[in-house]
C-alpha cells in the first residue's frame, strides 16, 4: 500500500523508552497508573515495552538487580489483568562522571535486544568525555543509544556534531511526541532533520505519566510520525 494512504495508526509493535516503574524515578507513582498506561499502550498496538527507569548516580541510583525484580512484578501484575503486552527491563544512563567510570570497570550495565543500551546527556552541554564514553560502550561490544537527541540544545545548535556522533555509530531514539512539537519548536526541527536526513534508528515514547501517554496518542496521528513508515526503524529488532 502506498505510505499516502495508509491509516494514520500506531506502526510500532515495539517501545523502548519509557518510566513506568513507580517511585524509582520521575516516572510513574503507582502501579494502577503504569497498568493503566499499558492498557492504552496495548490498545495502541504495542505488544513489548522496554521500560528504562533512570540510572543517575546522585538522584536515582537504582541497580539492574532490582530494575528487573520490578519488571517481574509488573509482569505478574499485567497477566493478573490479562493484558496483552509485556515489558521487558532497561535503563537510560545519564553520563556523568560516575557513568563514565562504571563503564571502564567489569559492573553490570542493563542492556536490551542485540546488546544495545540507552543512554542521557545534560540537556543545555555535552559532556567533555561523551565520544570516550561511546568509545568504551563500543569497545565492550554494546551499541549505544542516544535518548531523544533532538531535545539536546547543545546538538540543535550544531548539526556538524549530530552527524560527527551518527559518524561514529552512536544510535538516535527520537521521542514520538517530539513530532508534534511538545516539547519545543527547536526540537521538532530538529527531529525533523533526522527524519529528512535518515538518522533516526529508534522511535520511542518516553512516556513518565497519563500526561505523556496523550502526546503520544495525538503524535501518532501527525504526518511526520506517518513519513517515519519509510525509515528502516529498528525498533522492528527488539
Ligand atoms: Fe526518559
Amino acid at each position: 500500500m502506498f505510505d499516502w494512504i495508509k491509516p494514520k495508526t500506531n506502526f510500532l509493535e515495539t517501545d523502548l523508552h519509557s518510566h513506568l516503574i513507580p517511585n524509582i524515578d520521575d516516572g510513574v507513582k503507582s502501579w494502577e497508573e503504569s497498568l493503566d498506561i499499558l492498557e492504552k499502550l496495548s490498545e495502541m498496538g504495542f505488544k513489548k515495552i522496554i521500560t528504562t527507569p533512570h540510572i543517575i548516580h546522585d538522584y536515582y541510583p537504582n541497580q539492574p538487580s532490582e530494575i528487573r525484580q520490578q519488571v517481574d512484578e509488573l509482569n505478574r501484575r499485567l497477566l493478573e489483568k490479562g493484558l496483552p503486552i509485556a515489558v521487558e527491563a532497561g535503563a537510560e544512563y545519564f553520563v556523568d562522571e560516575y557513568f563514565a567510570n562504571q563503564v571502564k570497570t567489569q559492573q553490570e550495565l542493563l542492556t536490551f535486544g542485540d546488546d544495545y543500551i540507552l543512554i542521557e546527556t545534560p540537556f543545555l552541554n555535552k559532556p567533555i568525555f561523551l565520544e570516550e564514553v561511546i568509545f568504551n560502550l563500543q569497545s565492550k561490544g554494546l551499541k549505544p543509544i542516544l535518548a531523544h537527541p533532538e531535545r539536546y540544545s547543545y546538538l540543535q545548535t550544531n548539526i556538524e556534531l549530530v552527524q560527527n556522533l551518527t559518524t561514529i555509530g552512536l544510535l538516535m531514539q527520537v521521542n514520538i511526541s517530539s513530532l508534534m512539537g511538545y516539547y519545543s519548536k527547536e526540537a521538532q526541527k530538529l527531529a525533523k532533520y533526522l527524519i529528512e536526513t535518515k538518522n533516526v534508528h529508534f522511535l520511542a515514547s518516553d512516556i513518565h505519566n497519563h500526561k505523556h501517554l496523550t502526546q503520544v496518542q495525538k503524535a501518532i496521528k501527525s504526518k511526520l510520525f506517518q513519513r517515519c513508515r519509510q525509515l528502516n526503524l529498528l525498533n522492528f529488532s527488539l
